[in-house]
């Protein structure tokens, strides 16, 4: 069962995407009917020009909209709590973020280009973290959106320029 926050921040998410997509669709918002892929991405039926994608955590919560596939993972920045970039990360992203300072910022940035990427195909946990390298794809696939405390990804077609919303969520 969902705790009351989790069902008030999915509600504020959800009412987010519907005034994002509402424009697009021609359909006022509360009439949008998503339904879900095999691994629980929301998407729109009979619309198949028109992609979202939404993200919690903390006090945000954000949603991307775009002509073509797309995923958005917004994290509060924070050291990990066990070795996730050892279990998870390849050597190279492992590398990456044991250079320099600020640890914490490094691993969320990884952390959300990951999720992000999962999220623009809609596979989810489904593939292995460690069979895909995000400091290898195209140039401009991934936004990089800085916020107060947090970080924000959008992975997408380089060549598209996707719409988004990031919101302050208060409790
Ligand atoms: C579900 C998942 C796609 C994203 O989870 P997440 O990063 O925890 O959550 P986010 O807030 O970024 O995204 C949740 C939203 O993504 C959407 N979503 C669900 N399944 C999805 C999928 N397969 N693909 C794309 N989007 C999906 C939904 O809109 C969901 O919102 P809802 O729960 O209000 O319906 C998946 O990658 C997952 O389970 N990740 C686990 C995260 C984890 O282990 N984190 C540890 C951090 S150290």
């Amino acid at each position: 069962m969902k705790t009351l926050d989790a069902a008030i921040i999915h509600k504020a998410a959800d009412s987010l995407a519907r005034r994002m997509l509402s424009p697009y669709a021609k359909t006022p918002p509360e009439e949008l009917v998503f339904e879900r892929g095999p691994h629980g991405k929301p998407f729109l039926p009979g619309f198949p020009g028109l992609h979202f994608n939404i993200s919690h955590s903390g006090c945000y919560i954000a949603c991307a909209v775009a002509p073509v596939p797309v995923g958005i993972d917004v994290q509060m920045i924070a050291l990990p709590k066990n070795d996730v970039a050892g279990r998870y990360f390849t050597t190279r992203e492992q590398q990456y973020i044991a250079q320099g300072d600020n640890f914490a910022l490094r691993f969320c940035r990884v952390w959300t280009m990951k999720e992000s990427y999962l999220k623009r195909t809609g596979q989810g946990l489904s593939i292995p973290l460690d069979s895909f390298d995000v400091l290898e794809q195209p140039q401009g696939l991934f936004r990089e959106i800085m916020l107060d405390g947090a970080i924000c990804q959008i992975c997408c077609d380089p060549a598209t320029n996707p719409q988004f919303e990031i919101e302050t969520f208060y409790r």
